[in-house]
């Protein structure tokens, strides 16, 4: 039998702590109980997945966001009229696009995967290797790169500009008005900040709804809050640490190593964020795990063993076909 206080394991426990010890204070100050091994109160893991209160924008902000929205998908930005922001991260598809790869202009496969756009307001660095420090920073690479958008910036400024229903919405959202490179990107920008994840059973379950999660689904949790380790870097509302770890992917890329900031000889990673994972497969900077299956069963012991292996990444985890099943039910409720 397990019990709930074998799941909670006082490893998934320090995490939880180092996570959000000011929810964790409070919830003891209110007079809980939690040490070293003993159950965590369901409260904790809540008051570390809640969401925090809606970002306020303003007026402004919100014509930045819609001007933005309409960006993202024109194909004016792009050389040959034919591609945008949106053919890569397409809405439908959580902003990520369904290939193990993103494709490029000449038909061939880019290094990696597309990854989904959600919850990227309070991101630390973007890209898998984290690369670029601003979204930004980030917006201008694909817009020139030659085999993604391609785009002749004076070209793709005048054909904005002549645009008089566009350039009047420039107008409206920028205090300078024109039509420039700096308004092109934090057009854009501010919509990727607007592209929050939307509420699920499990935000319902956060905020107190015990049926939220089925029976299956609420053992996945204690799964990936307890034994499975996953909190430990996919904690907060976001499920990320916003770090950057070897998870024993098998790819030659050199991620982080390769990247300012990084630790040479090892390959690692940003850590995703989950929420609406369901409908972001293929999964990893590769692509290379086709389903929640094959992700759950390369943390059951599918990785590479290798020495550079994140150190809170539980080693020989061993998970039954029902726990593998329950662990994906509940990534499905994200
Ligand atoms: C050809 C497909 C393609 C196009 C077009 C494209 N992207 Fe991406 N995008 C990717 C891939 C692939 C990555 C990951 C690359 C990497 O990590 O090295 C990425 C990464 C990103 C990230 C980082 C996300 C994170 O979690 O770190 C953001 C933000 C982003 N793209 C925004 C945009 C914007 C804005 C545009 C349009 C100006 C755009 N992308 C156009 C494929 C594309
Ligand atoms: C040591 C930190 C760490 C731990 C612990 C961890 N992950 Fe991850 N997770 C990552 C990193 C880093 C990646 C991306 C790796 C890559 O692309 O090579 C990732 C990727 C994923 C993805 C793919 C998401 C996507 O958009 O491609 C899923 C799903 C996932 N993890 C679930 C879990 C589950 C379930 C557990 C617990 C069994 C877990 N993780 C434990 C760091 C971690």
């Amino acid at each position: 039998m397990t019990t709930i206080a074998s799941v909670f394991s006082a490893r998934a426990l320090r995490a939880a702590v180092a996570l959000s010890a000011v929810a964790v204070v409070s919830v003891l100050g209110a007079g809980g109980v939690a040490s070293e091994g003993s159950p965590a109160p369901d409260q904790i893991w809540r008051s570390i997945f809640a969401r925090p209160a809606a970002r306020a924008v303003d007026e402004l902000e919100a014509k930045k966001q819609a001007l933005g929205a309409m960006l993202f998908s024109d194909t004016r930005l792009s050389r040959d009229g034919d591609r945008s922001c949106a053919s890569c991260h397409r809405p439908e598809s959580g902003y990520s696009d369904g290939l193990r790869q993103a494709r490029g202009r000449d038909g061939t496969a880019l290094k990696r995967n597309t990854p989904h756009l959600f919850n990227l307001a309070e991101g630390k660095a973007f890209y898998w290797d984290g690369r670029e420090p601003t979204l930004e920073s980030q917006a201008r690479v694909p817009l020139t790169a030659e085999n993604e958008l391609a785009a002749d910036w004076a070209r793709t400024l005048a054909d904005l500009g002549a645009d008089l229903d566009l350039r009047a919405k420039f107008a409206a959202a920028f205090a300078d008005g024109g039509v420039s490179e700096a308004t092109v990107i934090a057009a854009l920008a501010a919509y990727e900040r607007s592209l929050v994840s939307p509420l699920t059973a499990f935000d319902r379950w956060v905020a107190g709804d015990e049926a939220a999660l089925s029976e299956q689904e609420s053992r996945g949790f204690r799964i990936f809050v307890g034994k499975g380790g996953c909190v430990g870097c996919h904690g907060g509302w976001r499920m990320t640490d916003d770090g950057f770890h070897d998870i024993g992917v098998d790819s030659d890329d050199p991620g982080r190593s390769a990247v300012a900031g990084g630790a040479a000889g090892i390959p690692a990673f940003k850590t995703p964020g989950l929420r609406q994972v369901s409908k972001t497969a293929p999964y990893m900077h590769n692509g290379s795990l086709a389903t929640l299956e094959d992700v759950v069963a390369h943390y059951a012991g599918g990785h590479l063993k290798r020495p550079s292996l994140a150190p809170n990444l539980v080693r020989d985890l061993d998970l039954d076909a029902q726990e593998r099943s329950a662990l994906v039910a509940f990534l499905k409720t994200l």
